[in-house]
């Protein structure tokens, strides 16, 4: 084969013992440590045996769980395609070691859901213009991360949840209106909900009125 030139990326190739680069080779096991642990994701308990100790939380997501929706973009906390939450803080899976996620709700885009179907924001996602979509699961979860603590962010705090995840494709207006669509969906539908339960005689409707003071006195 032809030496590649000064500056040419190499084609990827496993190790001769077949590991994936970046993993430990075989042969030194010894000098990486092994180690079992417990990961909770997405409410699941999920043994995880006998891996070596640097593993991130997104190989072992990825790789030992089957749990591929979180990306594998740049693997240095640059691109967001793998994000994550971790006790409710949205990380970067790539740069978390997975071993010291034990003991930790684990949430993934999988787990956005429920009942097997989409979240509203993946619906909403889903239903915007996309190229490729690699970056997709990733904002899917920076967007919930967001409205969880921001039921109705304005646009740029909306821009400012995302700039830690890069779509080299297709750009963010779409997501923007997603965002606005998924806000605008949930206070109607809390609208909805509030009117349905005054006229249902809920707890808001038994609060007796209380008459204004008298014209012209006090009570
Ligand atoms: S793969 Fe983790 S930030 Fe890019
Ligand atoms: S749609 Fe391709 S990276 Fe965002």
């Amino acid at each position: 084969m032809e030496p590649a030139a000064a500056g040419a990326v190499e084609p990827w190739s496993p190790e001769p013992d077949g590991t994936p680069p970046g993993q430990p080779e075989a042969g030194s096991r010894s000098d990486h440590p092994e180690v079992s642990y417990v990961l909770r994701v997405n409410g699941v308990d999920r043994p995880v045996a006998g891996a070596w100790i640097g593993e991130s939380l997104l190989y072992v997501l990825r790789e030992r769980l089957g749990l591929a929706g979180a990306k594998d973009g740049c693997a240095q906390g640059e691109c967001g395609a793998c994000s994550v939450q971790v006790d409710g803080r949205l990380v970067a899976a790539c740069l978390v070691p997975a071993a010291t996620a034990a003991g930790s709700e684990i949430r993934t885009v999988e787990g956005l859901g429920a009942d097997g179907a989409p979240s509203d924001v993946q619906r909403a996602l889903a239903a915007t213009p996309v190229q490729c979509g690699f970056c997709l699961p990733g904002i899917a979860m920076t967007v919930h991360d967001l409205l969880e603590g921001n039921h109705a962010p304005t646009e740029l705090e909306t821009r400012q949840a995302l700039c830690g995840n890069l779509c080299r494709c297709t750009g963010y207006r779409g997501v923007l209106d997603a965002v606005r669509t998924v806000v605008d969906e949930r206070a109607a539908a809390a609208a909805r909900a509030a009117a349905e339960a005054e006229r249902d005689g809920g707890p808001g409707s038994r609060i007796p009125h209380q008459a204004g003071p008298p014209a012209g006195g006090t009570l």
